[in-house]
């Protein structure tokens, strides 16, 4: 009972409901044992609840194709697939259609960066993001929700373009984006060309601050495919 509540305090919780079944030759191997399941114990902890964290998409079980994809030059599917560019505060556009891989690609990234570099990341549409923020700012609770964003180190803003964001919408996502601006990373998928994204922020003066910030420390991935999502269901209806 002891060791159950040295354990709590200590906030062990491998270690007391599992160091019977240990078995090992010495004393240090026995505690070698006990401290590496607990270290990757937690380890798995934190993965899986920075996953949830994440509010990731449900993506296919399936591979993604790379085919129709034009990177920005001097990057590579490395690069953008591992994360490196977060290392680096850059930020990725993705552009294309409907159904050619943008939500899948950025939550492909976000679950490596989670997995394999223990990163702090959140998905959101733009349209929820802004919901979100105007929602925020009416209660007054604004400056918290800012500060969990300047917590995280990927932001993806899924999907930005498909609904046209009032006036303070606008506002409030350029101010995510400059916040965000040299610290840290976010990709953005849309389906406008840049020069449709005034219609999205709706202030040709805010717009042209958003891109120009953007481009410097962004490369722009361009999605070319017909829609997979068109190709699936005809291979279904075969
Ligand atoms: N490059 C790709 N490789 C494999 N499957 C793809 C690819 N692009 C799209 N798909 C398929 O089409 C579906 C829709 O893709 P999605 O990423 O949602 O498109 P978008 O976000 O660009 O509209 C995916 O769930 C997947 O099944
Ligand atoms: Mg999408």
């Amino acid at each position: 009972m002891q060791i159950k509540e040295y354990a709590k305090k200590l906030k062990l919780s491998w270690i007391p409901a599992n160091y019977q079944t240990i078995q090992a030759e010495t004393h240090e191997k026995y505690l070698l044992k006990l401290f590496e399941h607990e270290v990757q114990h937690r380890e798995e902890r934190r993965i899986n609840l920075l996953l949830k964290q994440a509010t990731l998409p449900k993506i296919p079980n399936k591979p993604f194709d790379w085919k129709d994809i034009q990177l920005a030059p001097g990057i590579t599917r490395e690069y953008v697939l591992q994360g490196d560019f977060i290392e680096n505060q850059e930020n990725l556009i993705f552009y294309g259609g409907v159904g050619t891989g943008k939500t899948f690609l950025s939550t492909l990234i976000s679950i490596n960066t989670i997995k394999k570099k223990g990163k702090k990341v959140k998905f959101c549409t733009a349209a929820a993001l802004v919901n979100a923020l105007l929602e925020a700012n009416d209660k007054g609770s604004l400056g918290k929700f800012l500060k969990q964003i300047e917590k995280l180190d990927l932001l993806v803003i899924d999907e930005l373009g498909y609904i046209p964001l009032h006036k303070q919408g606008a506002e409030l996502l350029f101010q995510i984006i400059s916040m965000c601006y040299e610290a840290k990373s976010i990709i953005v998928t849309t389906n406008l060309q840049f020069g449709q994204w005034n219609n999205v922020f709706g202030d040709p003066i805010l717009t042209e601050a958003v891109i120009d910030r953007w481009i410097h420390h962004s490369h722009l991935i361009i999605f070319k495919g017909d829609s997979h999502r068109y190709k699936d269901s005809i291979s279904l209806n075969q």
